[in-house]
């Protein structure tokens, strides 16, 4: 049946067949993920600024891959006239999100789920939970799937499930949300952070070997904005130090390496439903994957205050569950995954076929995904050189053009890790803080406002390259 958890099950008034029918929906809409031909095509600097004669560029950042990778756009788009009809209505804003968009089309299905929550008077644990945790493991190719209140939670109790101990060290990234290092802070651990690729925005493992030391307990790699570290050899190098691997996949919903998807690959892979997220719910929420089963119960233990059987504690857990509520509206939104997850690569592919045609596609540095892999476009975002990303940003904001930075300070640099040794070697990672840019890419962004933000965009690059040239004669 197309649809599952479709008007059929909101009728369904026994919770197990509608569990049962939400199930076979899922496991049909969550197989391997789509080996897609694409290219990777290497466009020369040729800038289409009017104040640059022919040949003379602007500083471009744009390095190239170390390995061959795909390019965002397939074969079939690459003509010299643009691909796209010019008949569409033109935008005059685009917003870096609008959840409503995502959110309106399910409201009446999740009302009506909602409702039966309410009336069950079950607000904690239930039907909706667990087919949301049997459908997140099933989407990771993982035996077992925990919910929890956030992703920043699912990190903690990842590491409280490994025990990590004080004066413990953990190799995670700098370049990353602040949840990734606060959890292994917060058990007195040490967070030592390795540089990013700068193609990637991931964790180098090139660099991960030579941050291991005897106190070296697990490491994080975080598969930023949607895509996927390289798992094989992360996975390959923690084999052979003995380490464990925490996943924090809070932006990768779906993303994979050679079709196997993460969450699956390490120890513990920890997932975020905060509402920007590729799988958003209506607040917070967290989900934990794992194929162990003694990890699967303790990390279960540990969500409901080490608390087992009621009021006997043998372990000190924390309180982090994911409600009821929260899991209905997750339960909506997971069918369309896959969908999401196809519309957002179609408008990374519009932008790198839009910037192509503006000629910027080196000027920006348009990012790329690996050969191997997919990536769920949590983030598409791009790098403006020369401390012109700061100004950019604040004229696309006039024009109505959202944007974002991720991450504007890296966590070396944070007040709070002051007490770290000091790291004079994540290069990377600060070049990155001052370039990078998120546009929106969330799937129901229109064409129009694609072509907005590119056209607003040029003519921004064109007056910032001005106001360059005229404070620097
Ligand atoms: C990489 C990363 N890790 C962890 C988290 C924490 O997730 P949550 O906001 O659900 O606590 C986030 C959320 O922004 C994130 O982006």
């Amino acid at each position: 049946m197309q649809g599952g958890l479709d008007r059929e099950f909101d009728r369904a008034s026994a919770s197990d067949t509608l569990f049962i029918r939400a199930r076979s929906f899922v496991s049909s809409n969550t197989g391997l993920p789509k080996t897609d031909t694409f290219c990777y095509s290497s466009v020369p600097n040729l800038v289409g600024n009017p104040n640059l004669t022919h040949g003379e560029t602007q500083n471009v950042l744009c390095r190239y891959p170390k390995t061959p990778r795909k390019a965002t756009m397939s074969n079939s788009n690459q003509k010299n006239t643009s691909a796209f009809s010019q008949d569409t209505l033109a935008a005059t804003s685009a917003p870096l999100l609008d959840v409503g968009r995502g959110n309106s089309p399910l409201k009446a299905e999740i009302m009506e789920s909602i409702s039966q929550i309410i009336d069950s008077g079950r607000f904690i644990g239930g039907p909706f939970v667990e087919f949301l945790e049997q459908s997140v493991a099933e989407a990771c190719d993982a035996k077992f799937g925990i919910g929890c209140a956030s992703g920043s939670d699912a990190l903690l109790l990842a590491l409280m499930a490994i025990d990590l101990q004080p004066g413990d060290e953990v190799i995670c990234p700098s370049f990353t949300f602040f949840a990734t290092a606060s959890a292994i802070h917060r058990l007195g651990a040490v967070p030592v952070f390795v540089d990013i690729d700068p193609v990637s925005y991931n964790m180098d493992t090139q660099k991960i070997t030579a941050a291991i030391t005897n106190q070296t307990k697990a490491i994080i790699p975080v598969h930023l904005f949607g895509q996927c570290s390289e798992m094989e050899p992360i996975m390959a190098i923690a084999a052979e130090h003995g380490l464990r691997v925490i996943e924090d996949c809070a932006q990768s919903i779906g993303a994979a390496e050679n079709g196997k998807p993460c969450g699956g690959f390490g120890d513990i892979g920890c997932f975020s439903f905060y509402p920007t997220k590729n799988l958003g719910g209506f607040g917070d929420g967290g989900m934990l994957t794992t194929n162990d089963p003694e990890l699967a119960d303790k990390l279960r233990l540990l969500a409901n205050h080490g608390m087992r059987p009621r009021y006997h504690h043998s372990v000190v857990g924390i309180n982090s569950r994911l409600d009821a509520m929260q899991a209905a509206a997750l339960c909506a939104k997971i069918k369309h995954l896959d969908e999401y997850a196809a519309k957002r690569q179609t408008n990374a592919e519009n932008y790198v076929q839009l910037f192509a045609e503006a000629g910027l596609s080196e000027q920006v540095c348009v990012p790329t995904s690996p050969a191997n892999g997919k990536h769920v476009w949590n983030q598409f975002t791009i790098r403006i050189a020369d401390g012109q990303r700061d100004a950019v940003r604040a004229r696309l904001a006039e024009m109505q053009v959202g944007s974002e930075i991720y991450y504007p300070i890296p966590l070396h640099q944070q007040e709070c890790f002051e007490y770290l040794e000091a790291q004079n070697n994540l290069i990377e990672t600060e070049k990155a803080a001052t370039e990078v840019l998120a546009l929106p890419i969330y799937p129901e962004l229109t064409l129009a406002e694609q072509k907005y933000v590119v056209e607003c965009l040029s003519k921004v690059l064109v007056e910032t390259s001005v106001d360059l040239k005229m404070q620097t004669a």
